[in-house]
């Protein structure tokens, strides 16, 4: 830009897209609206995070850099250490993202309930609460050990010189978007800020090599900035999601630089704080019908961790000429396709009948695994013809109507068995993988026909 000129430009709050003007639909997340204006900051130098402990670093060969299990600090919550790959890494940024309300901040200070009674030097800054609001929440949750430390405090400059004059093994900053420089004109949750103070952490946390967890708040406006801005600057993003409505909570990992992120955890917001769920087939089962036509149990992986999940169909005559599908915790498009595949495959005339699927309990599947589920269900409705409430079934579906291989059958029917399961119906390519359990008999097919003909 040229010399003496205003550098101001405009950002997208949701994204962090950048722009020379403004626009009114983002060309990056394709919301309306979002743009504001912001001054830039210029950096005085371009040092970077890792390198920031100011001596200067020798390339060196792996064999020269130890590991010890040190390294992560166990949080005591067998479903965040797991998220998390393996417990928390030192010297690592996390970012926990969600709607608010979900239950971050008091995730968040239950985890340092949990270090700080190991011993650890734990920092808790709220820009949000008063000490004696954080005092209410943490009366709900229990006993506090002296290790854990709060601070009400939204500035960056004291946040950073109260890190560097107590360091604490474990910081959590709640949240990102109310702390703010002073030297950056635009106001706390803008784009710049909520940069600016993720750069800042990012350096305490490699530079000291403390833990650090981000809170982001996921809004719906465009006047504060969302987590998204700040996903590529930090280590791991960890997403609390669930309906606020009911009262289970999952944790999904989204990156994480220490671990694989296909790993869930469940969590149940009780009175006294969250609880961990440590068998969500259980969890997800509980208070499915007895003798219901239209319902049926699915195994789906969830990371590594096999799920039990019901899956609830509804079909009846439609009195409009065009036929309502709806879905909901599932692919929408797929449930429409499984239904053209039933149509012409088995010849059931579904083209006048509104079709509802619903995953109990309000989680969200993707994995194909559960097709052959979604096709029985919507059958046994359609049949009026009820499903054995001992049998689950696992199998993609393919478009000419074929059951398709699916991955670790093996935990899936254990999962099965361990729930009471007493039928299995698979793929029947899969059959050969499988070892026999006792007390659960595993049916092969090769086609939906099948599958359906065991109804
Ligand atoms: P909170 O952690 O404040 O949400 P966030 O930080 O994500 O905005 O959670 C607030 C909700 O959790 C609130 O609706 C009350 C509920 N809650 C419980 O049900 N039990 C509890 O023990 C606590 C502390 C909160
Ligand atoms: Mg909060």
């Amino acid at each position: 830009m040229a010399k003496g000129k205003n550098t101001s430009v405009f950002f997208c709050q949701e994204c962090g897209y950048e722009s020379s003007k403004w626009m009114g639909q983002c060309p990056g997340c394709r919301q309306w609206n979002t743009f504001v204006e912001e001054s830039v900051v210029t950096r005085t130098q371009g040092k970077s995070a890792v390198t920031s402990g100011g001596t200067k670093n020798k390339p060196a060969s792996l064999m020269e850099i130890s590991l010890e299990e040190e390294d992560r600090l166990k949080t005591h919550m067998q479903e965040l250490d797991r998220v998390l790959g393996g417990g928390l890494v030192k010297g690592s940024l996390t970012l926990v993202g969600g709607d608010p309300g979900i239950g971050k901040s008091t995730l968040l200070l239950q985890v340092c309930r949990n270090l700080a009674a190991d011993d650890r030097k734990v920092l808790y800054v709220s820009g949000e609460e008063s000490l004696k609001q954080i005092k209410i929440r943490a009366n709900r949750i229990g006993d506090f050990s002296e290790h854990l430390k709060l601070l009400c405090e939204t500035s960056l400059e004291a946040i950073e010189e109260t890190i560097r004059r107590t360091s604490p093994d474990v910081v959590v900053i709640d949240s990102i978007q109310t702390m703010y420089r002073e030297s950056i004109s635009s106001a706390p949750g803008s784009v710049s800020q909520v940069r600016e103070a993720t750069s800042v952490l990012l350096q305490l946390a490699k530079g000291l090599n403390i833990s650090i967890f981000i809170v982001g708040h996921v809004t719906k406006e465009g006047t504060v900035a969302g987590p998204r801005v700040l996903e590529h600057m930090v280590d791991t993003v960890l997403y609390f999601e669930g309906d606020r409505h009911a009262s289970y909570r999952i944790l999904r990992g989204v990156k994480n630089r220490f671990g694989s992120t296909n790993e869930i955890g469940v969590f149940e917001m009780e009175t006294s704080g969250l609880k961990e769920v440590l068998n969500p087939s259980e969890f997800m089962l509980s208070g499915k019908p007895e003798d219901a036509s239209g319902s049926i149990v699915v195994c789906s992986m969830e990371g590594t961790r096999p799920m039990l999940i019901e899956i609830q169909a509804l079909v009846c005559h439609s009195s409009f000429g065009i036929p309502r599908r709806q879905t909901i915790g599932t692919d929408f498009n797929r449930v429409n396709l499984l239904i053209a595949v039933l149509e012409k495959r088995l010849g059931l005339s579904l083209g006048n009948c509104d079709a509802y699927v619903n995953i109990a309990g309000g989680i969200k599947i993707q994995e194909p695994a559960v097709d052959l589920g979604i096709a029985m269900a919507v059958v046994s409705s359609f049949k009026n013809r009820m499903i054995d409430n001992k049998m689950i079934a696992v199998g993609e579906v393919g478009l000419s109507g074929e059951v398709r291989g699916v991955s670790m059958i093996q935990a899936r029917i254990q999962e099965a068995r361990k729930l009471g399961f007493t039928t299995c119906v698979i793929p029947s390519v899969c059959m050969e993988s499988v070892k026999e359990i006792e007390g659960i008999k595993v049916i092969g097919v090769k086609s939906v026909k099948e599958a359906i003909n065991l109804l």
